[in-house]
């Protein structure tokens, strides 16, 4: 029999903490504010509208997920932020342009009253952004004393039970790990001397973990992908994860990838292109945070592949990703693939993707999801990467030592799984009856 583990109950008020106001947060909050006021439903979102099977297939036993897990509801949510650009939530929402003017209209009132903290910026990070709405200190470590207080602030003036913090900012250059990054030692002596390999998303990370708040990543920077980080979710027992919201050219290629290895059918080439006008699409437009984007969306295949396992399928793959700044469509993305695969005896053959997505609409219910899903993991004691939540992102974080697992169905299936492990409900494994009876 499975066991059941301690879950605190999810009662309260939970504070949802945003570092980056623009298109995707306010489309988040503005969503749920809509569903709150039973002005649309919450589609895309796995914690709302997700459903979970438990025990055989003859028990007829599938509830929704919110009904195994004590997730908090809607009502319980309180939303803040941080943005170097000084628009409140329904001034951002209208420059985003993603929601009608008719729906953050209905919800202006709410919107109006969510003004940004002044953020920790700085234009060495994030080349095509500037905004009047920053904090000042003498070195970083000041910074992050700053956020700090104002997660404090923010837990008492709201009062709140509980609070997460979801990265929504822009992606900042490409950063490799170094020294600094290894240890907590060195990453404090790194923020008291202004170490130029520390970045603000570390900053926004260092002072959540120091005041126990989950945090999630929703864009490729490292912030919590490092050592010193993990080193410190594990001490302060916060879960992290990231990195890197998986929403659409990615989400479709690690749905394709696996179909095309399941029936050992090879893969010559992959190109990828997209076009979007969004500011995220401006910030990428730089050629330095560009590279954090390409590293992120470039692994899927590698690791999905495994072309050391499979050379005469995988061995020499050309694989090219690019993203066009083209502002005539705003938040609208829309992203071709162009796949060259190959089949019995190495006859080739083509596959052609046009995906015309909308990038926030998609984003939206994940950081909904990650928000909830990290409220329940501090609940039920769990810290350090949570590789469980890899299904929301395109460079899921794992533990040193271990590959990503990018397979949207396995990451399903793991995050599901976590679900029945801790609820104490039996592990779904496929076999068939033959095998359990
Ligand atoms: N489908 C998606 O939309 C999607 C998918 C994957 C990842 N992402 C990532 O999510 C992030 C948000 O996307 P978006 O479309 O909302 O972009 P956006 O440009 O509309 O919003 C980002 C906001 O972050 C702010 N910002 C930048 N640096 C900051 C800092 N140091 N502190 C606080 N705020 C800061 C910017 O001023 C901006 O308002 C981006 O990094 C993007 O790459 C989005």
């Amino acid at each position: 029999m499975a066991t059941k583990h301690t879950v605190k109950p999810a009662a309260g008020r939970v504070g949802v903490l945003l570092p980056g106001m623009g298109a995707v947060a306010t489309t988040f909050i503005a969503g749920v504010e809509a569903v709150r006021a039973g002005l649309a439903k919450p589609i895309g979102s796995l914690t709302q509208m997700g459903t979970i099977r438990l025990g055989k297939r003859t028990d007829n036993r599938t509830p929704l997920v919110k009904d195994l897990v004590p997730l908090a509801n809607l009502e319980q949510l309180v939303f803040a932020g941080w943005d170097p650009i000084a628009d409140n939530a329904y001034e951002a929402a209208r420059k985003a342009g993603v929601l009608e003017e008719k729906l953050v209209e209905a919800l202006r009132p709410r919107l109006e009253a969510i003004e940004p903290m002044p953020a920790v910026f700085d234009t060495r990070y994030v080349k095509k952004l500037d905004g009047p709405n920053v904090k000042k200190g003498k070195n970083w470590m000041d910074l992050a004393e700053e956020v700090r207080a104002d997660i404090r602030r923010f837990k008492e003036e709201k009062k709140l039970d509980r609070v997460v913090m979801i990265w929504c900012g822009s992606t900042e250059i490409y950063l490799e790990q170094k020294p600094v990054h290894q240890s907590i030692k060195a990453f404090e002596a790194g923020l008291l001397a202004n170490d130029p390999d520390i970045s603000p998303s570390m900053i926004y990370a260092y002072a959540a973990l120091k005041e126990r708040v989950p945090y999630a990543n929703g864009a490729p920077n490292l912030s919590v992908d490092m050592p010193a980080m993990i080193e410190l979710a594990k001490e302060m027992r916060v879960p992290i994860c990231g990195k890197d919201f998986k929403t659409g050219q990615t989400m479709l290629k690690t749905v394709l990838a696996p179909m095309f290895k399941a029936r050992m059918l090879g893969v010559a080439g992959w190109y990828s292109t997209n076009i979007l006008g969004n500011r995220d699409g401006e910030v990428l437009d730089d050629p330095e945070s560009f590279k954090t984007k390409e590293v992120s969306k470039l692994g899927v295949l590698e690791h999905i592949l495994q072309p050391e396992l499979n050379p005469d399928l995988y061995g020499n793959i050309f694989h090219k990703v690019r993203i066009n700044y083209y502002p005539p469509r705003g938040d609208n993305k829309e992203g071709w693939d162009n796949i060259d695969i190959f089949g019995w005896l190495g006859y080739p053959m083509q596959i052609k993707v046009d995906f015309l997505c909308r990038d926030s609409i998609l984003a939206a219910p994940l950081v909904l999801d990650l928000a909830l899903f990290l409220d329940f993991a501090e609940r039920a004691g769990m810290s350090g990467i949570q590789e469980w939540l890899s299904f929301y992102f395109k460079s899921p974080q794992t533990a040193p030592g271990l590959y990503p697992e990018h397979d949207l169905f396995i990451q399903l299936m793991k995050l599901k799984n976590n679900l029945r492990y801790v609820m104490g409900e039996e592990l779904i494994t496929h076999l068939g009856q033959e095998y359990y009876e």
